[in-house]
């Protein structure tokens, strides 16, 4: 695989789906698994197998489902963990176990009672036994965001000795800011042994706006893989947005960084995963939100109808939005009546359009929004007809 290549691990079925209120059934599961295939995802991870008989059962369909993907299934740093979740992934093509433990003080002294000597004999012991399972497995280090660098490098440095390919590094608090954690990430890549063998991964959260701003740190300073959820959903205010990160690796070439999605897939996906999750993106979420692509105001109405580059970065349909949308509410000029009057089928003249836009002012003025109904209501107070 060329070294420009940033593969894309989707968790919205295993960290994504820890949102309270927001459980899916195993059926909902295998319609997301299918689809996150279809769009391109290189690793599906399907959930946490030893948490519930439920998890199991959808793990294990996945895997048998899942054709191109690799199916990962996450475990604590236990042989039960990994026995069960090696039992669940039996069917997959291409398995993944996904084991690991806490690295920070904090994890260590209150989670574990335990030391940083313990912490490593255990997280190498999970990998090896993880190994004994799978050809592929990935380490996290828990809460590595808040771990001290060189107790960090050290740990990863015994679990690549036992054997792992990936290394995660969940910033799980969502406490670095973007330098920090791509300081941490070329921090491993310079003083790792045998780091160049394996796969950096950044697995980002929300907690204050910078997942996705975290992520992309990481794989400018040296990680090839994003761990991300399908609008961004996941724990607290959730995970890196998977839709963000492969639209910015596409629209900044120059990083010369490029994913395998096939992103005329994204709206739809988003879709999906709003409806069998009941959980809706706020409208003005990037990429996929409901007012990614409109436009309100007169001046930006004004400069789109004129040439889209104007106040768009990104070309709708490249996320798989048929257009972008004019909005027309009290702050739209001329331009964007005349340019949606032309769309329901009147083709207006100078004079109608100034005798019109008065009208449509004082009528917006009382409604938000001015639709198509209510712009052929206008058209025939003002005796206008259609053109085409
Ligand atoms: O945020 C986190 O640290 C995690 C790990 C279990 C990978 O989700
Ligand atoms: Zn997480």
């Amino acid at each position: 695989m060329s070294n420009n290549r940033v593969q894309i691990f989707d968790t919205t079925l295993r960290d994504g789906e820890q949102v309270p209120g927001c459980k899916l059934n195993t059926e909902q599961k295998l319609v997301i698994a299918e689809r996150l295939d279809i769009l391109g995802v290189d690793v599906i991870e399907a959930g946490f197998p030893i948490s519930s008989p439920g998890d199991f059962t959808s793990v294990e369909k996945i895997s048998k489902l899942v054709k191109t993907a690799t199916v990962c299934g996450l475990t604590r740093a236990n042989a039960k963990d990994i026995e069960v979740a090696a039992q669940a992934l039996k069917y997959a093509k291409r398995p993944r176990i996904h084991t690991g433990i806490g690295t920070s003080e904090s994890h260590i002294k209150f989670k574990f009672n335990s030391t940083q000597e313990k912490i490593i004999e255990r997280a190498k012991d999970a990998v090896k036994y993880a190994k004994s399972f799978v050809e592929d497995v990935e380490f996290y280090a828990e809460d590595a965001g808040r771990t001290d660098n060189e107790y960090l490098a050290r740990v990863l440095e015994e679990v690549i000795k036992a054997g792992a390919t990936v290394l995660n590094i969940p910033d799980t608090t969502g406490y670095c800011l973007p330098d920090e954690y791509g300081a941490k990430i070329k921090y491993l890549k310079e003083n790792v042994k045998g780091i160049d063998n394996v796969i950096l991964s950044c697995h980002c959260h929300n907690d204050l706006g910078l997942a996705t701003a975290n992520a992309i740190a990481g794989v400018q300073n040296g990680a090839r893989q994003i761990e991300c959820t399908i609008n961004g959903i996941g724990e607290r205010a959730g995970n890196t947005s998977l839709e963000e990160v492969v639209m910015i690796l596409k629209q900044h070439p120059y990083l010369n960084l490029d994913t395998r999605i096939n992103t005329k897939m994204l709206y739809s996906t988003s879709q999906l995963v709003q409806q069998s999750m009941g959980m809706l993106v706020q409208p003005n979420k990037a990429i996929v939100g409901e007012n990614a692509f409109a436009h309100s105001s007169g001046i930006h109405q004004d400069g789109v109808i004129k040439n889209r580059e104007t106040y768009e970065i990104i070309d709708p349909a490249d996320v798989g939005v048929t257009e972008s949308s004019i909005v027309l509410t009290a702050r739209s000029g001329r331009a964007a009546l005349a340019y949606r009057a032309k769309n329901v089928g009147y083709n207006l003249t100078k004079i109608e359009l100034d005798d019109l836009y008065p009208q449509f002012l004082k009528f917006a003025d009382f409604h938000k929004e001015v639709n198509n109904e209510d712009l052929h209501h206008l058209m025939e107070l003002n005796h206008i007809h259609k053109t085409n």
